[in-house]
């Protein structure tokens, strides 16, 4: 398999690249909207083709360039059944997205907001911004709610062998990958904090809101479409 883990600066966001060499399919999980024509070239220069976006899930912080994507390559957009309704695919806990040879199976890991999902492939999981390296997503716009964050991470993530390689939607401090036995181990707003006090935490984290909230957030429901 081909992989690839790509960043985007401005917004912290990390996008996968997943290939099968043998059919030359590849799928992107959350391409950014600025990266279009440097996702595509890779694509192109790896000699694969691309067939499927997949989102973790409508994204505050950056606009995607999934509806993009799809007008250049025909590909299939896929989301969550709780997703962006201008996804072509709507998936569920234990669905299965085929890209080649490749087997990419969802995990649903509402919480952060309630269309999340991670994605699991072999030894890897791409959990957007349900769990972060040494952090979580935050649960206080977009339907976000904390105690659900907290079982999609302790009961589904937590679930997976503990050497699974967890890649992330973001990262601020230049870390790119983490386990979940990492996690399980270190991850400060989890360990020695049961699910009320973790309800707790979040709530009382007082983050501004992303630059690009109202923004991004429309334009992602229709795809990365602005002005619409
Ligand atoms: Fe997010």
């Amino acid at each position: 398999m081909i992989f690839r883990q790509l960043f985007d600066a401005e917004s912290s966001t990390y996008t996968y690249l997943l290939g099968d060499p043998a059919s030359g399919q590849a799928a992107l999980i959350d391409p950014v909207l600025e990266q279009v024509e440097r996702d595509l070239t890779l694509v192109r220069e790896l000699g694969l083709r691309l067939t499927h976006v997949l989102e973790t899930h409508v994204h505050a912080d950056h606009i995607t360039s999934a509806g993009r994507l799809r007008e250049r390559t025909g590909c299939t957009v896929v989301a969550s059944e709780r997703g962006a309704s201008c996804a072509d695919l709507h998936v569920r806990h234990g669905d299965e997205v085929r890209v080649g040879a490749l087997g990419v199976r969802v995990l649903a890991t509402p919480g952060h907001t309630d269309d999340g999902v991670s994605y699991q492939l072999g030894e890897r999981v791409f959990t957007g911004d349900t769990l972060l390296i040494r952090g979580t997503g935050r649960t206080d716009f977009q339907n976000g709610d904390a105690g659900q964050l907290h079982d999609s991470i302790t009961r589904v993530l937590f679930a997976l062998p503990d050497d699974t390689l967890v890649y992330p939607g973001h990262d601020y401090q230049g870390r790119t990958v983490t386990t979940i036995g990492e996690e399980k181990r270190h991850n400060p707003r989890l360990v020695g904090r049961g699910r009320e006090d973790f309800i707790h935490l979040m709530g009382n984290l007082h983050l501004p809101m992303p630059r690009k909230l109202d923004v991004a957030v429309p334009a992602n429901r229709s795809c990365g479409r602005l002005n619409s």
